[in-house]
């Protein structure tokens, strides 16, 4: 299918056209290593279907996370904890269909979910696998310490991983709600060896999730190799994440200090996303003083 914005529209929504960046090649992890160096700030968003996806590549995003959040904002559950992998494949497949036939050249991100990888690293192949197998070019996963031989083992089989530090959503009982994670000096040393195992085990890129701007900043400057992105962690990692429905506005319940609603001076999501994209890039989001612990 071609990208025309002249023809015809389908019934139900057109795949939006491809990214009117036309400069953009696919992107990979040489092209992400090769913007970190540069000092650009890698953008990530969340989406969970189709359209939103194309739309996403379109406005300029460069990784799509196809995260567990869906269960929350799709499914209504009330945490992560209930998606299944084959919702995580279905999901992942419906992206990275749009993404195709948008010709759109953007990094695909799929969360393992819940109880998919904790069994053993042989469960996380199976599962990882599935998420390959549905398009994805990376997974991933929860957890430090425990997970470092899980993501060896991924890494050295060809799979892709990003780890995921701080405030862990699929234990969130664990943690004992939605806290900000390594505040004191135990905490903070804890992440950052958890951090490194995982690197060391080959983690290419790594979400800090409400974590202390300053120790996540200093997290990124201990990982050449392995690209930090932040959500609720301040504005010194490589890049930022937020998940699709707060950065719209559509966070129905109390919206997270860390988020900025894209779409409040925005007439379209698209310019919504193209804005959130510039503030990234441009260092003005997230703002220290008002989105970081
Ligand atoms: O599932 C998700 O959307 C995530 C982000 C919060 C990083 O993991």
């Amino acid at each position: 299918m071609t990208a025309d914005s002249t023809a015809p529209g389908t019934p139900y929504g057109t795949i939006p056209p491809a990214s009117p960046l036309p400069q953009r090649k696919p992107i990979s992890l040489p092209r992400l290593a090769q913007m970190r160096s540069a000092g650009e700030k890698i953008t990530m968003l969340t989406a969970y279907d189709a359209t939103f996806a194309a739309v996403a590549d379109a406005a300029g995003v460069e990784t799509i996370l196809v995260g567990d959040s869906l269960g929350m904002v799709c499914q209504g559950l009330p945490s992560t904890v209930g998606v299944s992998l084959e919702t995580m494949a279905y999901h992942t497949a419906s992206v990275t269909r749009g993404l195709r036939r948008a010709q759109g050249t953007a990094w695909v991100v799929a969360d393992l979910p819940y109880g998919s990888y904790q069994e053993s690293s042989e469960q996380a192949m199976r599962s990882a696998t599935a998420l390959m197998q549905a398009g994805a070019h990376m997974v991933k996963l929860e957890g430090g310490g425990w997970t470092a031989p899980i993501v060896r083992f991924l890494v050295e089989r060809g799979i892709p991983v990003c780890a995921h530090l701080g405030l862990t959503p699929q234990t969130v009982h664990a943690l004992g709600g939605y806290r900000v994670q390594g505040r004191d000096d135990e905490g903070a040393a804890q992440l950052r060896r958890h951090a490194l195992e995982l690197q060391d085990a080959g983690a290419a890129m790594l979400v800090l999730e409400m974590v202390p701007a300053a120790l996540s900043a200093s997290l990124t400057q201990a990982l050449p190799h392995c690209h930090t992105i932040g959500i609720g962690a301040g504005n010194g990692t490589a890049g930022q994440v937020l998940v699709l429905h707060d950065m719209l506005g559509m966070n129905l319940g109390k919206m997270p200090k860390f988020v900025r609603n894209f779409m409040q001076d925005t007439g379209s999501i698209r310019e919504a996303m193209a804005a959130y994209v510039r503030a990234v890039k441009d260092g003005s989001f997230p703002d220290n003083a008002l989105h970081a612990w």
